[in-house]
């Protein structure tokens, strides 16, 4: 059962099928564009959409807003040394921020930067910098239905070829995501951070954690990796970042905030001209960014995500509502992750091609026959088409993440989203595809309009 009662709540909207059908219209079928108090169930991200504890808002009052050197910082500090043990921590308003400042900071044009897989922000911002991003996911990864518990992992055998290869003089630095959000969500193993941290090491490059989902990462090692089903997430997660040189955070996740991030690193003279970037760009070194009630609740929340009880309980209501989808007749990408379900809209709707984007036509129905907001990740997202709109490159999967925030929704509510599904599978056939009618040359799922076809 969840380890906490609710105690503030806030009434979600109801709408009706006439008003979602015209909402849908009105925002030329692009779910972004939706107003929030159009949704009943909002799964597009768990992304700064966690409740805060009552501690937490405790901690916020208590803030101190001091411009520098405040109190609020200084907790925040000793929080997040005791769990990284970088020697150097600085605040950033949420992830990408500072990623911006770390990579901006360590690469330049004709580098090669190596993950699991990037992230779209951790992407950008290493291509803003004029380096190449580039995905190195395990094999096992590729096969969506295999139960394997580690479908996280980087390509260690690929890692190491790049490294002693002719490429090797160019990797600037290697990510490791956990759990690995762009790949399904899966976790990444201490066995495979290990032996990434090693070849690092061993080739003088530099080793960052994407750390957001540190938490989940550390609770499902609890679970399958041999050897730590003994240690607490928190012993897990503490190893874990030891093992990198660094990390770039978005506290909008595993610090359960609703805005927040850091770097941790421990070479001195990159944190220091990292420092100076955050001053120009974000804040001075003690705010980043941040109020001070941000911090102290940061903190907070980076002490409470490790309880076993409140990852249990995440973990327990992923597969809840994993197995209600399955009960619909819906499949997933497999193992059921914590942070979201990916649901396989391609086999569900195999008349609608690639091009005609299954994966938001699904999206679509679940919000219009249950108000309930999902994210694409198929060929609207990752596809690509000539100037006459004929495809020349779809995803590899046509998926919708359904995205879980952290302590919001309850059981009943997941009960929705799985009926919601049982009505739309018991319909498949006879689910619309769609056609783009105008979209941004880049991250067009976020702007585009389309129309049924
Ligand atoms: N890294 C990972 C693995 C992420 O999932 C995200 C954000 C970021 C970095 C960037 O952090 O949003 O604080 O700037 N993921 C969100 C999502 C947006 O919906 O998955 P941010």
């Amino acid at each position: 059962m969840e380890p906490y009662r609710i105690k503030v709540v806030e009434p979600i909207p109801f709408t009706t099928r006439q008003q979602r059908e015209e909402a849908l219209r009105r925002v030329n079928y692009n779910l972004f564009d939706l107003r929030a108090e159009e949704v009943t169930i909002d799964l597009l991200t768990d992304s700064g959409t966690g409740a805060l504890s009552a501690a937490q808002q405790a901690a916020g009052m208590a803030g101190d807003e001091s411009y520098s050197g405040s109190r609020s910082f200084y907790r925040f500090h000793e929080v997040v040394t005791e769990l990284t043990g970088y020697r150097h921590i600085l605040p950033a308003h949420q992830g990408r921020a500072a990623e911006r400042v770390l990579f901006s900071t360590l690469l330049e044009p004709g580098k090669l930067a190596l993950s699991n897989t990037h992230f779209d922000t951790t992407r950008a911002n290493v291509e803003l910098a004029g380096a190449e991003a580039r995905d190195l996911p395990c094999p096992e990864a590729k096969d969506i239905d295999s139960p394997s518990p580690f479908k996280g992992n980087i390509d260690i055998d690929e890692l190491r070829r790049i490294l002693t290869g002719p490429e090797g003089h160019r990797v600037a630095m290697v990510v490791t995501t956990i759990t690995n959000n762009g790949g399904g969500g899966q976790p990444v193993s201490m066995e495979n951070i290990k032996q990434t941290s090693a070849l690092c090491r061993a080739h003088g490059v530099p080793f960052f954690l994407d750390a957001a989902r540190f938490a989940e990462n550390a609770w499902l090692v609890t679970r399958n990796e041999w050897g730590y089903q003994d240690r607490t997430p928190r012993q897990v997660a503490e190893e874990a970042f030891r093992l990198a040189d660094g990390c770039v955070m978005s506290a909008k996740k595993d610090g359960i905030v609703h805005i927040g991030g850091f770097i941790g690193l421990n070479d001195g003279e990159l944190a220091q001209r990292c420092e100076l970037l955050l001053i120009a760009t974000e804040g001075f070194a003690t705010y980043g960014g941040l109020a001070g009630r941000d911090l102290d609740m940061m903190a907070q929340g980076l002490t409470e995500v490790t309880e076993p009880s409140y990852l249990a309980e995440r973990a327990e209501i992923a597969s809840y509502l994993a197995h209600r989808v399955h009960a619909a007749g819906v499949d997933i990408l497999e193992p059921p992750g914590m942070h979201a379900l990916y649901l396989n809209a391609g086999r569900l709707l195999p008349h609608i091609p690639p091009h005609n984007y299954p994966g938001h036509a699904l999206a679509v129905q679940l919000y219009l026959v249950g108000g309930i907001r999902s994210a694409e990740l198929g060929s609207l997202y990752l596809g690509e088409e000539d100037e006459a709109g004929n495809p020349t490159k779809s995803a590899p999967y046509e998926l919708v993440r359904l995205a879980l925030p952290r302590r919001v929704y309850t059981r009943s509510h997941y009960d929705h989203v799985g009926e919601t599904l049982a009505v739309i599978a018991k319909h498949a056939g006879s689910v619309q595809g769609f056609r783009i009618t105008e979209q941004s040359p880049i991250l067009r799922h976020f702007r585009a309009t389309l129309e049924p076809v």
